[in-house]
């Protein structure tokens, strides 16, 4: 007989807790001495390792500019700035926060569009029907990883006269058409946090074709100041450090290896819980490739026979940790509600209800997965008793 899932009294079937993610980081002896090199010249800051990773990231992503930057929030603060946008920018709300806080730190109004259920991506359809007469930009998320719709948000964006940015802080590893995501649009942004495919520590990239935008995010991250110590514009300290743009170099030839391995990963997801009634998965068009920096998928309840959050508790009592991206979405976040009068967001709600991500990271064991999909099959077979003990 099969062992009862932990919530009913059975083992769990991980003796220790299995995080949402483990981060990948180069081996130290591989960096040890350039780390020792960078220590030993006091250039922590604005050095050779900061060219050597901006040229390599550039030259990965098929651009004219890959600016390193602090943080994903940080490159989009000063993108939604270099660009000039004002007024209203249209932008999802099935995202994360900082998508959102940087738009209005650079003083801008969001208005919020519905993603597409299956690919949980901007809509392009919804994107144009929130345009304003003071839209200046659509702002697109290559959600999870996914690519977004970008021919047809770039369509949009030309009929309207538009700034088109994506979003890119999943991006690295993901594939449109084939190719890394980045050289479309006026800007793509990316995060190099731990939770990324591609981590410098912390740290951000802005990539575009634009020589102007470049210069700006380059003076922007330098307080505004070119050089001359009279600011041309209001900046901030968006600096990478030596160390990060080093350790951002050895990820980056990692980084091939990370999207496929990950990719195997999700293929056994998709095996072994395919097979389940209520579990759907992220829809990706035919050509691109998720970076999958996080696996998300959907819970129908009804043909599931659990909540969501039932089984994301059941889930924890195997010590597997998981998490709701995007529950709240961010139209439903205290900072952001006021923005969202009138909009309709039939999607976004239905995903942010129904979506739970399962663990993954770049070089996760088949028998993580196996086992995580063993744990949901049990939790699934067992859904009527465990209804049944939530309920006395
Ligand atoms: C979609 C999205 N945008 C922006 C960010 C912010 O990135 P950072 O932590 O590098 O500022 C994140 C963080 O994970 C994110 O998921």
């Amino acid at each position: 007989m099969k062992n009862s899932p932990a919530i009913l009294g059975g083992q769990p079937v991980f003796a220790a807790k299995v995080n949402i993610v483990r981060p990948v980081l180069p081996d130290f002896n591989e960096m040890s001495d350039e780390v020792q090199g960078i220590l030993k010249s006091g250039m922590v800051t604005k050095g050779q390792h900061l060219r050597a990773f901006e040229q390599a990231v550039q030259e990965h992503l098929g651009v004219r500019h890959a600016v390193a930057v602090s943080s994903c929030t940080t490159g989009l603060m000063l993108t939604y700035k270099g660009l000039g946008l004002t007024g209203d920018v249209v932008v999802p709300s099935f995202t994360f926060m900082a998508t959102v806080s940087a738009l209005v730190w650079a003083g801008l109004r969001p208005v919020f569009a519905d993603v597409d259920r299956g690919t949980t991506n901007l809509d392009p359809a919804a994107a144009e029907a929130a345009i304003t007469p003071q839209t200046s930009a659509i702002v697109a998320v290559h959600n999870f990883g996914n690519p977004a719709d970008i021919d047809a948000l770039q369509d949009v964006a030309n009929r309207h006269g538009l700034k088109l940015v994506f979003d890119s802080a999943h991006g690295f590893g993901a594939l449109y058409q084939g190719k890394p995501v980045g050289s479309q649009g006026d800007a793509h942004v990316y995060s190099l946090s731990p939770t990324k495919l591609l981590i410098a520590g912390e740290g951000g990239i802005v990539a575009t074709n634009h020589d102007d935008l470049a210069d700006k995010i380059r003076i922007g991250r330098e307080y505004g100041n070119s050089g001359s110590y009279d600011s041309a514009f209001a900046g901030i300290n968006a600096r990478m450090p030596e160390i990060n743009a080093l350790m951002g170099l050895h990820s980056l030839q990692r980084l091939e290896e990370a999207a496929q391995r990950r990719n195997e990963t999700v293929a056994i997801y998709h095996e072994l819980l395919g097979c389940l009634p209520g579990v759907h998965f992220q829809e990706v068009r035919p050509g691109n490739r998720n970076s999958y920096k996080d696996f998300s998928i959907t819970i129908d309840p009804q043909t599931f026979g659990l909540e969501r959050d039932d089984l994301m508790q059941a889930l924890a009592a195997e010590n597997v940790d998981t998490r709701k991206y995007y529950d709240p979405p961010v139209h439903r976040q205290t900072a952001y509600a006021h923005y969202a009068d009138d909009t309709d967001l039939a999607n976004t709600n239905w995903l942010a209800t129904y979506s739970v991500s399962l663990p993954i990271w770049s070089n996760m064991e088949n028998e993580t997965a196996m086992k995580i999909c063993q744990a949901v099959q049990n939790i699934h077979e067992h859904a009527a008793q465990i209804r049944e003990q939530q309920r006395s």
